[in-house]
């Protein structure tokens, strides 16, 4: 087995051969199922379990959620039989589970990955943005780290076939250089946008990050799932390599999942399910490239093929890590960990009027620095979360807020 190679650095030189030495084994080191325990039971971890089934890996044996109904649902919705708990710890410590879903909301993801690490199950799935601050998010690499547990962020569109395909021709020179990545965001940095960052070290084969630097506008007390956020944001990113991106957040009124990408020799304009390629070779016409997926026909499935084939593909690679026929995870944490510094970033920026060079030293969350300071007090009062909705019951504020959360 591999033991938390991709939490703490990568996979070392060692590790590389045995893993492949073991990748052509005839008798594969496979589990039958894999046991799965889901924390929070909503709608991201809906598709978790979608994509747990759909690669047929796993069993889903137990769920746990505040509230009853949200695991009722999910046993309807799949047609399964689990056992529900009201307690997550109650949970952990009852079942035997190989692998966690973390699907609470940000505040929640890394008290409840530390709490899942402690007991040691081969691989953890927590959801996006990895966690509220960088300080939690190291929390959950150490807890992993010293349980040898491996730990996934939910950044799941790096399984998408037209983003592979991006990547994959980018690295090939179809458009040259990379000069310039383009995206449109909104309802919040950390939720909306921490998808883009990892996307654009994604399509430059994980490059790294080397400075950020930008701008936000808070006038009203605005949350995302009991996360603090802007009003409206721009960034500016460079990598290594000197590609540069740019990310326009809630200041235009449509945005979506994807990017122009403009190289010295061509541009690609990416969505979710789609590919265009302009270049020498496709004569300065837009050549259009529509993918399937490994589990999903994307013609067959529709608006549903980005959340199907994502879920699926995820959930298989990370029962061929913890196979150890899979070398490591395309979302494993230190991945995840470095899309939410960008975001943070870009905060950073903010409240320093600078360009900040990453790694990042601040470990808390500069947004919320500067609105506790006083630096960017709320001008037209009164806290409103954008996803309140999502809420059950008489909830109007999650649990986190209500001080449910384990200490
Ligand atoms: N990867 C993606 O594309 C994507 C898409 C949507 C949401 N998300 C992420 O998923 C996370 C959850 O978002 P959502 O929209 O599914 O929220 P949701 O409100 O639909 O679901 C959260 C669930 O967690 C439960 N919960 C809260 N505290 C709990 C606790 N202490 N113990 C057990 N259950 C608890 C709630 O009762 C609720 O059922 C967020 O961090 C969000 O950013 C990711």
């Amino acid at each position: 087995m591999i033991v938390g190679g991709g939490i703490a650095g990568g996979v070392n030189h060692a590790l590389k051969q045995r893993v492949r030495a073991w990748s052509v084994l005839p008798s594969a080191r496979v589990a039958d199922k894999y046991r799965v325990g889901v924390i929070g039971c909503g709608t991201m971890t809906r598709r978790h379990v979608e994509g747990y089934l759909a690669c047929g890996r796993y069993e889903v044996a137990a769920l746990a959620d505040l509230d009853a109904s949200a695991m009722r649902e999910m046993d309807a919705r799949f047609a399964i039989r689990t056992v529900h708990y009201t307690d997550a710890r109650a949970m952990l410590d009852t079942e035997r589970l190989d692998v966690v879903s973390v699907g609470t909301w940000h505040t929640g993801h890394s008290p409840w990955t530390v709490a899942a690490a402690a007991r040691k199950p081969k691989a953890i799935l927590c959801e996006k943005p990895m966690a509220d601050t960088l300080g939690h998010a190291d929390e959950m690499l150490i807890a992993c780290n010293r349980a040898g547990v491996k730990l996934v962020i939910g950044h799941q569109r790096r399984f998408l076939p037209a983003y592979t395909m991006a990547r994959d021709l980018i690295a090939q020179g179809a458009i040259g250089r990379v000069s310039m990545m383009m995206c449109f965001g909104g309802a919040g940095l950390p939720n909306y946008s921490s998808h883009q960052t990892d996307m654009f070290r994604y399509l430059l084969n994980d490059a790294e990050c080397r400075w950020v630097m930008g701008n936000v506008e808070r006038k009203t007390d605005r949350f995302e799932r009991s996360t603090r956020i802007e009003d409206a944001a721009v960034a500016v990113f460079e990598f290594d390599g000197g590609a540069r991106a740019i990310i326009l957040s809630d200041v235009v009124p449509s945005y979506y999942q994807g990017a122009l990408i403009y190289g010295t020799e061509g541009q690609i304009n990416l969505t979710t399910e789609e590919l265009q390629l302009l270049n020498a070779e496709t004569r300065g016409a837009w050549q259009t490239h529509r993918p399937d997926g490994r589990f999903f026909k994307l013609e067959a499935e529709g608006e549903e093929f980005e959340w199907r084939e994502g879920g699926a593909a995820q959930a298989a690679e990370l029962a061929e890590w913890i196979d150890g026929t899979a070398p490591t995870h395309r979302g494993r944490a230190e991945n995840g960990y470095k899309a939410l510094e960008m975001i943070h970033a870009v905060y950073e920026s903010a409240r320093c009027h600078e360009r900040v060079m990453l790694p990042m030293q601040t470990r808390i969350n500069p947004l919320d620095l500067m609105v506790e300071s006083g630096h960017l007090a709320p001008q037209r009062p009164g806290r409103y979360d954008i996803r309140a909705f999502l809420l059950r019951g008489e909830n109007l504020s999650s649990d986190e807020a209500a001080g449910k959360l384990p200490s």
